[in-house]
């Protein structure tokens, strides 16, 4: 009687509060809002070659920030060539470093796609969770569900529209946003947050990705300039003396020595832009350095990046500052030219008249001889299409932001291989011409009048490893 009676007392909210307790405990764990959902990732080196180490060493650096926040293997998938760890010039073997003084960070890394296995098809069978299209590798997807939350980090080389692989065909900005919005369709995330480095990186957003599909990303460079490597030889600070390349690239270093040291439990999307932003500016100079840019839902600007990539318990106790002390860079390396750097180091450091020397000299003209055997032939086709006085005009001009590179983006692959089948390969360094290609289909140029400009402009393909067009073309 004296039970009923004090019961009849209670507020409703206060019982309501008691059966909750009491429901709870029923429970295994109690989850916070927050928690819902599983933790993805996908990591991706676009390159290879030990002169482009940096970019493994970022996805690597990525990896060991995601464990230590609390993801697990099943969870993370790693795209990376796997050539740099154990390459006869690394001068420490097994090892990847991506900071000066810096420790391994290799180790534990998941060899989930290597080698040839790192391409562009893996790659967006790997997003969509579709295990059947996987080719070789160890067949991990992003298998996730309505409530999951997904990061992607990719690290490369670019052009506008276009990020590498180490194989071909590259990455282009329509195919990949096809993907995300695919994705959407699924229903297979609630967010997703995508971190790119590259050269333009900006344009593979740019007037592409839609503001309502969950998807939130953040570029190291805007859809007109390059990105940077950083700790690279001859630079401040400098790798030790024993590494020729550069051990990182500026955006990725900056947001990931961010999330290195703070409590990600507590610092936001939009905080750790802001920092990267200010860091990859180099004080705003931009002599070197480039303009971090963000795209999509920018509504997710105030989710804390724990729901991401988890937050290492170590820095629980670390508060966000504002105006973080890390360091600026004297120099940077822009990305397109990190690998002459490296073939120049190699050069200069040999012996005279050493048969090594002879090779590294012939390794130079050949990277050099394709260079500008690229920029002449784009060059020589702009003025056949469209006149001297104009030619260079039109290849060069940049959309207002906003608008997408192409307005036909099969044209600009068509456009691509048109070129390639008479002039060779584009390669890593000939990705900068993509906007050419793309204001040449955008002029209303087809791609059957580009071949017959591009065997005018180029009688043969040259004989340098670059030029080669065996392993297919990049569209
Ligand atoms: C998965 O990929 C296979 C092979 O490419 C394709 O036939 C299938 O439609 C895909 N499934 C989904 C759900 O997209
Ligand atoms: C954080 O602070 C609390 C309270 O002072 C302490 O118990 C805990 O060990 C600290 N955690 C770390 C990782 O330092």
């Amino acid at each position: 009687m004296a039970m009923t009676s004090s019961f009849r007392l209670l507020p409703l909210a206060l019982l309501l509060l008691l059966l909750a307790m009491a429901h709870a405990r029923l429970q295994p764990t109690i989850r916070l809002p927050s928690d819902d959902g599983t933790r993805w990732a996908v990591l991706v080196a676009g390159s290879n070659g030990y002169y482009n180490y940096r970019h493994q060493a970022d996805i690597c650096h990525a990896y060991q920030i995601l464990k230590k926040g609390g993801l697990k293997d099943e969870n993370i998938i790693v795209f990376m060539y796997d050539d740099i760890a154990h390459n006869l010039e690394n001068p420490r073997p097994g090892v990847i470093i991506n900071h000066p003084q810096g420790g391994d960070v290799y180790a534990g890394v998941p060899k989930d796609y290597t080698g040839k296995e790192v391409n562009v098809k893996n790659l967006f069978a790997v997003l969509l969770g579709n295990k059947t299209a996987v080719s070789g590798g160890s067949g991990k997807v992003v298998d996730s569900g309505p409530n999951d939350h997904i990061f992607v980090f990719y690290s490369d080389h670019g052009g506008p529209g276009v990020i590498g692989m180490p194989t071909y065909p590259y990455v282009y900005g329509d195919d990949l946003v096809d993907v995300l919005k695919k994705k959407h369709a699924l229903g297979t995330y609630k967010s997703l947050v995508f971190y790119l480095e590259a050269c333009e990186a900006g344009s593979v957003f740019e007037g592409l990705l839609p503001n309502d599909i969950g998807v939130y990303a953040t570029t190291a460079s805007n859809a007109e300039e390059s990105s940077w490597g950083t700790y690279c030889p001859g630079e401040y600070p400098s790798p030790p003396s024993e590494y020729d390349t550069c051990l990182g690239d500026l955006y990725s270093i900056s947001w990931m020595e961010d999330s290195d040291v703070h409590n990600l439990r507590t610092e936001s999307l939009k905080q750790q832009y802001d920092l990267v932003k200010k860091r990859t500016a180099a004080q705003d100079s931009y002599s070197y350095g480039s303009h971090v840019m963000q795209y999509g839902s920018l509504d997710l600007n105030d989710q804390h990046l724990f729901l991401y990539i988890g937050s290492n318990p170590a820095n629980d106790n670390t508060t966000f500052v504002e105006d973080n002390s890390l360091p600026s860079f004297s120099r940077a390396v822009n990305q397109r030219d990190a690998d002459l750097v490296y073939f120049w180091r190699k050069y200069q450091k040999l012996a005279e008249s050493s048969p090594e020397k002879n090779d590294a000299r012939k390794q130079l003209l050949e990277m050099m001889g394709h260079r500008s055997h690229i920029d002449n032939s784009v060059e020589l086709i702009g003025n056949l299409l469209f006149g001297f006085a104009d030619g260079p005009m039109v290849l060069k001009t940049v959309r207002p932001a906003g608008e997408p590179l192409a307005d036909d983006w099969s044209c600009l692959k068509s456009t691509v291989r048109a070129f390639e089948s008479q002039c060779g390969s584009l390669a890593q360094y000939g990705m900068k011409h993509m906007r050419s290609f793309a204001n040449i289909c955008n002029a209303g140029i087809l791609p059957e009048a580009m071949v017959k400009m591009a065997a005018q402009a180029c009688t043969s393909i040259p004989t340098n490893p670059w030029s080669a067009t065996h392993n297919g073309f990049s569209a």
